[in-house]
């Protein structure tokens, strides 16, 4: 999928196994610890998976963004989405999700699911605003060095072609 935005033209692939170390990379950018391309090959290779990459179109093709997911029978979970900090807020993150999710549900998803810190306040507006609604939560679900503990959200959205009483 080709995604024309002003200022930045981007595209969006899928990646298989031999794009873990671009993955990895990307991951490390955006996350601490990142996860390392080891991780991202056993990702890659579970029944269901989907990866995605979102590339400028300019500048050869120079990596902006990734989402991973894995369908499994009718649901989708959302693994990890990141997007560089110096390309946020220009559509990249929605353009993924978008992208995944008509993957997903072309694959039978009929519910995406993905967990999120409940301070992490831009990927929250994202996913509300992509009809996710918190269905739980995670006591002290992240723990990172030296910080204190955050809650995890788990969110859920019913995708095209579910029973509406399920939504
Ligand atoms: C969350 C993340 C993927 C969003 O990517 P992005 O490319 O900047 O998002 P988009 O430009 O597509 O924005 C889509 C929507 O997200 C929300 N959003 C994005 N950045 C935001 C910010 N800084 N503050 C509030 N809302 C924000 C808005 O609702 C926005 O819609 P709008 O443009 O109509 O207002 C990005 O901030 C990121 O990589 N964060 C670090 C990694 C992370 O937290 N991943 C999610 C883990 S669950």
């Amino acid at each position: 999928m080709a995604v024309a935005t002003d200022p930045i033209a981007f595209r969006i692939d899928r990646v298989d196994a031999a794009g873990c170390r671009l993955l990895a990379t990307l991951h490390a950018a955006c996350f601490s610890p990142g996860w390392d391309h080891q991780a991202f090959d056993r990702l890659l290779v579970m029944p269901g998976a989907i990866s995605l990459l979102a590339s400028q179109m300019a500048s050869a093709g120079a990596p902006m963004g990734l989402i991973l997911g894995r369908v499994a029978a009718a649901e989708c979970e959302i693994i990890t989405l990141a997007v560089l900090p110096d390309r946020r807020g220009q559509g990249v993150g929605r353009a993924l999700l978008d992208e995944i999710t008509a993957l997903a549900t072309a694959d039978g998803a009929r519910e995406m699911l993905l967990e999120v810190a409940c301070d992490n306040g831009p990927a929250m507006a994202l996913y509300r605003g992509a009809g996710f609604a918190q269905v739980g939560r995670r006591a002290n679900y992240y723990r990172g060095a030296g910080k204190p503990p955050v809650d995890a959200l788990i969110m859920r959205r019913p995708l095209a072609g579910s029973d509406p009483g399920n939504a």
